[in-house]
């Protein structure tokens, strides 16, 4: 039986009205235990301001029956750090179907250590893409080619939103990707080192996961852009399809030459463009001897061509070459998601369902601008 944490918050904040409301919280189930924080599954029940006075002043009744909402998972951070969270300040702010929904959050002293603790109330979804991944690889498959594209066009379509923003979530990879596989629907989480990046403003360039890091982050780019995380897809992508991390660097260093053993040394205007005053190890000796396209198809001797070409526009070391979610969206690799009969059978299902992956805001159509007639057009 996992453990029952049952306990009362004064000021509970409802994200979209920003309603304070004293809830009962019943924890019952631990999901997840990051770098920073902890996350747990579970259950509110709002208490409602009783107006009955007794002994003179108002109480506080729960309701009567069982009202509990959610499931919910609860992420729990350090209200306070020397290290800058925006994660609440942007969650509050985004608004989309592949983006965890904020609910409600509340800050709590721990009783252990007497800290203060900002608790991230979001709804819950049963798995991440790192859980999926694995489940498959352990029965030596990967996930089914339409679910690897309908999670991909998700992520996608996840990046043209919070990149029209400038928003760059800086820390994509498989297990900050919520996943439902009965229902095949994607949702980025974890905003822990989410920023939004202003025009020729600085950030850190020591953000991201070894694994899934842009080349420009390795070299100490402190001048990047959204298209750090668009790098990180393509890891996600390729890693969807080998069922291992595509570039396992073993240090931060040598990550660089991970990448170059699929790319081909890095050119020296990378370098130059990146980081100017870079003094670490350049990889500039090719350790393949066929092309770089050649080289692809080698390592992903068993993807589709079309897998490959998406591969191969994402993969590249030029944050200005390298695809843009908006272009992303339109490769035929997604064609056959357009197909007026798509269905999917999730896993263990015995009947197909259907998915509404083209769903566009009037705000995204205005992102996919040129772009929208071809990605609403049916093949
Ligand atoms: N809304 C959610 N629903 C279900 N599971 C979740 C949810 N949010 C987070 N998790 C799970 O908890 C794990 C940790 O959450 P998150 O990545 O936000 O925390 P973190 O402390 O920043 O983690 P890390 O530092 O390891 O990246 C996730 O990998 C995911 O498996
Ligand atoms: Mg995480």
């Amino acid at each position: 039986m996992p453990e029952v944490n049952e306990y009362m918050i004064d000021r509970v904040t409802e994200n979209t009205t920003s309603a304070v409301t004293p809830m009962i919280v019943r924890e019952y189930n631990k999901i997840g235990e990051g770098a920073f924080g902890t996350v747990v599954e579970a259950v509110l029940k709002p208490l409602e301001p009783n107006t009955e006075e007794s002994n003179g002043s108002t109480t506080t009744i729960a309701n009567g029956g069982e009202r509990w909402l959610g499931p919910y998972a609860i992420k729990r951070v350090p209200a306070q750090t020397e290290y800058k969270s925006r994660e609440l300040e942007l969650l509050r702010v985004v608004n989309h179907p592949n983006i965890v929904s904020l609910r409600y959050f509340f800050d709590k002293q721990s009783k252990s250590d007497g800290e203060v603790y900002q608790n991230l109330v979001m709804e819950c979804l049963p798995s991440n893409l790192q859980n999926e991944i694995k489940y498959y690889k352990q029965s030596k498959y990967t996930i089914p080619y339409p679910h690897m594209k309908a999670y991909t066009f998700q992520l996608a379509r996840a990046m043209l939103y919070l990149h029209g923003f400038g928003i760059s979530h800086r820390d994509i990879k498989p297990s900050n990707i919520l996943v439902d596989p009965s229902t095949v629907t994607l949702k980025i989480c974890d905003f822990g080192s989410a920023k939004k990046l202003e025009p020729n403003q600085p950030s850190v360039s020591y953000i991201c996961s070894r694994y899934y890091r842009a080349p420009e982050l390795i070299v100490g780019c402190s001048i990047y852009s959204t298209k750090i995380d668009v790098w990180g897809l393509g890891c996600v992508v390729a890693e969807m399809f080998l069922g291992k991390p595509i570039f396992q660097g073993q240090t931060k260093e040598s990550q660089l030459k991970e990448i170059s053993k699929l790319l081909g040394p890095p050119p020296k205007t990378f370098f130059f463009k990146s980081n100017p005053h870079y003094r670490g190890e350049m990889y500039s000796t090719k350790l393949f001897s066929c092309t770089v396209e050649e080289r692809f198809e080698q390592i992903f001797s068993n993807s589709p061509p079309d897998a490959i070409d998406l591969l191969m526009k994402i993969l590249v070391y030029d944050p200005e070459v390298r695809s843009s979610p908006r272009r992303i969206l339109v490769h035929p690799f997604f064609h056959e998601l357009k197909r007026d009969k798509f269905q999917v059978y999730p896993r263990g299902a015995s009947e197909p369902i259907t998915l509404n992956l083209f769903n566009f805001s009037n705000y995204e159509l205005q992102l996919l601008g040129s772009l929208k007639d071809e990605l609403l057009t049916s093949v």
